[in-house]
């Protein structure tokens, strides 16, 4: 079954064809971090005026070598995200379908973000423990199946890649964050500065990450009014060391109450390899991270899930389908 994925949730419009859930046959991702990067953070009216100008041409490139009216289904990001940049996706998903004359399909991009380590596993290893760290989300839950889940804690706060891009924005070191944070911390001392993850009472799976961006915050005001070098790459190894910590402490916590088999891990932060060295310390079960290209905003992940969605609800979305911004993955949590 091909599949043609649209992705615009936030700042990347992507397009990808993708064969039976895992083989990709094209992809074409356009960022727009370049433009946002001024601004310390994604311009919402930017994003989606980017997304109309480069939608088609995306679509287009990603479609070069592929007739389009090979493709079975359609599939699109239309949960959470941006409204603006949502709509674009949406609409733009909802005239293809229409003008092929095939069925459509809603897709949730953070479910599709934890598919990307599943994408590419022969043996699916389930109950699992999922991870979503993104610019948006910091969720922990328990897979049984691809589409079952049960949340088992989240930020109740800022997002651990919003924290990595707030503190980022304090050392002037432009959008998005992560990635230059841990840049900088590689010749840091993540000793210099005793910052900690905030603790969430009575719920030891949830995250709280907005005082430790706040104390990094103090501690930078106290330093100093010029960010030497080497201030900010200690600051950086700093904040980066006590997030890994406590994400790393609440997984392994996690994994020895409910006994996972395995551990999938999906969304940007999970490119950061500073994590990926502390976790394998941490925990001995097999752990599967999303390929480089697949970690960020991109399309093959929403068209590769959407061949699971599509075989449990084959349900045409054409007529119905409707931008949901702020809708939960999941709810409920411990
Ligand atoms: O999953 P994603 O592309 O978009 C959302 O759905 O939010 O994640 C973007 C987030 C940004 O906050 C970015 O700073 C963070 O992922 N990120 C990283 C790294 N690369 C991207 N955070 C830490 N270390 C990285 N290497
Ligand atoms: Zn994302």
């Amino acid at each position: 079954m091909l599949i043609l994925g649209i992705e615009s949730t936030c700042d990347e419009t992507s397009a990808a064809i993708v064969q039976n859930g895992n083989t990709i046959i094209s992809h074409t991702i356009a960022s727009q971090a370049s433009i946002h990067n001024a601004f310390g953070g994604v311009v919402p009216e930017l994003a989606s005026r980017h997304h109309i100008e480069r939608i088609i041409p995306v679509i287009n490139d990603c479609a070069k070598e592929i007739d389009l009216s090979s493709i079975d289904l359609i599939a699109v990001a239309s949960e959470p995200g941006l409204i603006g940049s949502l709509l674009v996706g949406i609409q733009t998903a909802k005239a293809l379908a229409w003008s092929l004359d095939r069925p459509l399909i809603g897709i949730n991009h953070i479910e599709a973000h934890l598919y990307a380590s599943m994408m590419n596993c022969e043996n699916l290893l389930f109950p699992a423990l999922g991870v979503v760290l993104s610019g948006g989300h910091t969720t922990l839950l328990t897979i049984h199946d691809i589409g079952e889940y049960e949340l088992i804690g989240q930020t109740v706060d800022d997002a651990i890649g919003e924290a990595f891009d707030k503190v980022a924005k304090m050392l002037n070191l432009g959008y998005p964050g992560g990635p230059v944070v841990e840049q900088m911390a590689q010749s840091g001392n993540p000793y210099r500065f005793p910052l900690k993850a905030g603790k969430v009472k009575e719920k030891p799976y949830c995250f709280s990450f907005s005082g430790l961006k706040t104390a990094a915050l103090y501690t930078l005001q106290k330093e100093s009014s010029f960010y030497s070098q080497d201030l900010v790459a200690d600051m950086c190894a700093s904040f980066q060391h006590a997030a890994i910590t406590d994400l790393c402490k609440k997984i392994q916590k996690a994994c020895d109450e409910f006994q996972p088999r395995a551990i999938f891990l999906g969304g940007g932060v999970t490119q950061n390899n500073a994590l990926r060295k502390a976790l394998s310390s941490y925990i001995s079960l097999p752990t599967f991270w999303p390929p480089s290209l697949l970690c960020l905003d991109n399309a093959a992940m929403i068209a590769g899930l959407a061949y699971h969605k599509w075989k449990r609800n084959p349900f045409d979305a054409r007529f119905t389908l409707e931008p949901r911004p702020r809708v939960p993955f999941l709810s409920k949590n411990k």
